[in-house]
């Protein structure tokens, strides 16, 4: 029955007490013999009953039988010397003794690595470990699985969306998207395979995370094995530790190193510029060591990269030592991001990473002695009056800068650079960063307790309650989008959007798009919808970008415009070369195939076939744009005057974004979605027929839901012209 030899090893199901009888073995067994020499540095022999016994360690892993590789003992020592190693005793005591505790430590003190697998060696049998970022998720379940010298995907592995590496009896050690523990709540409401449950990254806030601490809440008391941990950087300590109920704190870290933080005299214009100009500062004037530098996504920092590296190539002539110049972000593929965390190459060269808000907490990258932050990140924000979700960059918070100053000082004492006046942190960045639940919109959430059996959404116990607005909003945009009913239950299609992992408009697209025959374009839509734009528009080429972006336009549909995109990528065996020809970003694209199989095959399982009128059909493009109205049937707009449209029911006046490929103006138009820069912009829309709308299944353009405006008045015309050329066809 069992086949590997670790599984008889340690997972020894009926040995252990823990998923017996409910309670974790005793602290003593576990620790009785501290490990003391090398290379006992082996997590030890398995006594076959939870028990490791370090003394009588061997040279062999006790997990897959074979000797231990030489990075084992390089890894090993360095694990040992992160302060959560000395704390571990501790750790293992507490959650043992108690159901909820909170972890709180420094960053790069080791909670994430290593917690978990502290807790695995101490007897737990199936320990999960939440993560909201899938970069973080990824990269350090890689790092566990080397540390412990077994392969990636067996006893560890890693769920996010779109990608399972781990194996569903083997795997003991699970580190996943909250997003992904949610998704496995729907099958499993009482997330009854894990005996143990790590929050981790509490302090972020996540839509999920929050959520699942409210789920959490609810099953302690019907799962009396189910020990948690929520473990977060050093903030809002307090709010948790209330929250479960005077859950004790554990307070694991390390010693921290001062860091100079240094100001900008006046206000910086142009951050970019500041960032380059402070990079050049550091490396003329500055001893050795590592920059890192938080930038907001992924077209800004690999920009920033190529002005680091031609920079760096410059200096090469003055006799200074070249940079190192490293991007990372999420969409980046993993083995990229790996070199973040190995040594500058050539030796001696000075290392500059260039991160997203993911080096703030979640990655920890050592040896970083100055920090670059200019005062900015990506955040999601929902304004439920305008039903507008945008990501807008805006200033981080206090808290979230000294974090960011703090990855200066873990190995030695640092400089961190703020890009911004004294005065400007301390009366324009607010304290602390709001929850995510406080600032997005809640459809998925709704979705999400209605799926896990949840009912009563108004007592819910979140730690920070949403606005009622905010929840009214939802309840309002499910029931048009027809998956919950009048008694606001699930319907058989908001069960099955449930499901997805999108938005709840792109999902509602892609159920109803078999019923359009055209589910293969929307598949492909909806991967593209999900990346960051693929048009590269450098300012000075910006006219060669222009006419090369014509040779895929569909003149009535962004949309199909990104689904010919994708498409001529993929008969181009998606080419690097052949995208900067044609000005596309080759990396989104890649993201996009990826996401586009994840989504195919999501579809099949779901029974939902996969369809295609076909490429030459004459209503390939009319069958798509009737799709995209299917589900972003709440999201469209009429011609008003001039350049101008109107979004219906909320009146908004926009006009339609400038790299629209939809220049006819035609008098109805369906849009992805609402941008906020200098005006009000519609992005990525297609023309509909105003008739289209009353054969949606949805009460959204009854008439008797208008008050008497532009929006009833526009609708009256649409209705008026559709009876009219029925009266001419009959
Ligand atoms: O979670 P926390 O911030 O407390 O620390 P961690 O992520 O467990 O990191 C502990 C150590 O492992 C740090 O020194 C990291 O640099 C290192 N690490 C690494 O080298 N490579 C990874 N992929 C993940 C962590
Ligand atoms: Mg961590």
């Amino acid at each position: 029955m069992r086949s590997s030899r670790h599984e008889r090893r340690s997972g020894h199901e009926e040995a252990n007490g823990l998923s017996v009888s409910g309670e974790p073995r005793s602290t003593e067994q576990y620790s009785k013999r501290p490990p003391t020499r090398r290379p006992s540095a082996a997590p030890g022999n398995d006594t076959g009953d939870g028990y490791v016994d370090h003394e009588t360690a061997s040279d062999r892993n006790p997990y897959t039988g074979q000797p231990f590789s030489d990075l084992y003992y390089e890894l090993e020592e360095k694990r040992r010397a992160l302060p959560v190693y000395q704390a571990r005793q501790r750790i293992v005591d507490a959650v043992r003794r108690h159901r909820v505790v909170v972890l709180q430590g420094e960053t790069g003190s080791g909670k994430t690595t290593q917690v978990p697998r502290f807790l695995l060696e101490a007897g737990f049998q199936r320990v999960v470990c939440t993560q909201p970022r899938r970069i973080a998720a990824v990269s350090v379940a890689t790092r566990v699985a080397q540390e412990m010298d077994v392969c990636l995907g067996d006893l560890v592995g890693y769920t996010i969306r779109f990608e399972d590496v781990s194996h569903p009896k083997r795997t003991r050690l699970k580190y996943v998207t909250d997003g992904m523990l949610l998704r496995e709540a729907f099958q499993d409401h009482m997330l009854s395979r894990y005996d143990c449950i790590l929050l981790d990254e509490a302090h972020e806030r996540t839509l999920s995370t929050d959520v699942l601490m409210g789920l959490i809440k609810n099953i302690l008391p019907v799962r009396p094995a189910l020990h948690v941990v929520v473990m977060s950087a050093t903030l809002e300590r307090d709010h948790f530790t209330t929250y479960f109920n005077q859950a004790p704190l554990l307070d694991v870290s390390g010693r921290m190193y001062p860091v100079d933080i240094r100001y900008e005299k006046q206000p910086v214009m142009d951050y970019i510029r500041a960032v380059e100009e402070k990079v050049q500062y550091i490396h003329e004037q500055e001893p050795a060591g590592d920059i890192l530098l938080f930038l907001t996504g992924e077209e800004e920092i690999e920009d920033m990269c190529q002005r680091l590296r031609y920079y760096s190539r410059t200096v090469a002539k003055r006799g200074l030592g070249p940079l190192h110049v490293l991007p990372l972000y999420s969409a980046l593929p993993l083995s990229h991001q790996q070199r973040v965390f190995e040594p500058a190459n050539p030796p001696g060269a000075r290392k500059v990473v260039v991160a997203t808000n993911v080096a703030e907490t979640s990655l920890t990258i050592d040896g970083i002695s100055y920090v670059i932050d200019p005062g900015f990140a990506k955040s999601k924000i929902y304004n439920p009056s305008t039903r507008v979700e945008s990501l807008l960059v805006s200033p981080i918070s206090q808290d979230s800068a000294k974090q960011r100053a703090g990855r200066a000082g873990r190995t030695r004492a640092g400089v961190c650079y703020r890009l911004y006046t004294e005065d400007a942190f301390r009366t324009e960045l607010q304290e602390r960063s709001y929850p995510e639940i406080l600032r997005c919109n809640l459809c998925n959430v709704v979705l999400t307790l209605k799926k896990l059996g949840i009912d009563d959404l108004i007592h819910f116990d979140f730690m920070d309650p949403p606005a009622p607005d905010t929840m009214i909003r939802a309840l309002e945009t499910l029931f048009y989008l027809g998956a919950l009913d009048e008694n606001v239950a699930l319907t058989p299609l908001g069960t099955q959007m449930a499901e997805f992992p999108l938005d709840v408009q792109i999902t509602r697209m892609l159920v109803e798009s078999p019923r359009y025959r055209c589910s293969e374009e929307a598949v492909t839509l909806a991967a593209m919808l999900s990346v960051p734009n693929v048009f590269v528009r450098p300012r000075y080429r910006a006219d060669e970008a222009d006419a090369r972006k014509e040779r895929f336009v569909v003149s009535d549909s962004d949309h199909a415009t990104l689904v010919c995109v994708f498409e001529a990528f993929v008969k181009h065996d998606h080419d690097a070369r052949w995208c900067s020809e044609n000005f596309l970003n080759d990396r989104a694209l890649l993201h996009a195939v990826n996401i586009r199989r994840q989504l195919a095959s999501m579809l099949k399982q779901m029974g939902l076939p996969l369809c295609s009128p076909g490429i030459r059909a004459p209503d390939r493009w009319v069958r798509l744009r009737r799709c995209v109205l299917a589900g972003f049937l709440m999201q469209t707009a009429f011609w008003v005057r001039r350049r101008d449209y109107m979004t219906i029911r909320d009146e908004q006046v926009v006009g339609l974004h400038p790299s629209s490929v939809v220049r006819h103006r035609p008098a109805w138009v369906v849009f992805h979605e609402f941008v906020l820069t200098t005006g009000n912009y519609i992005r990525t829309v297609s023309q509909i027929e105003p008739e289209w709308l009353f054969e949606l299944s949805t009460k959204y353009y009854d008439l008797t839901e208008y008050k008497d405006g532009a929006s009833r008045r526009a609708l009256e015309l649409a209705a008026g012209l559709r009876k009219m050329r029925r009266h001419g066809t009959a």
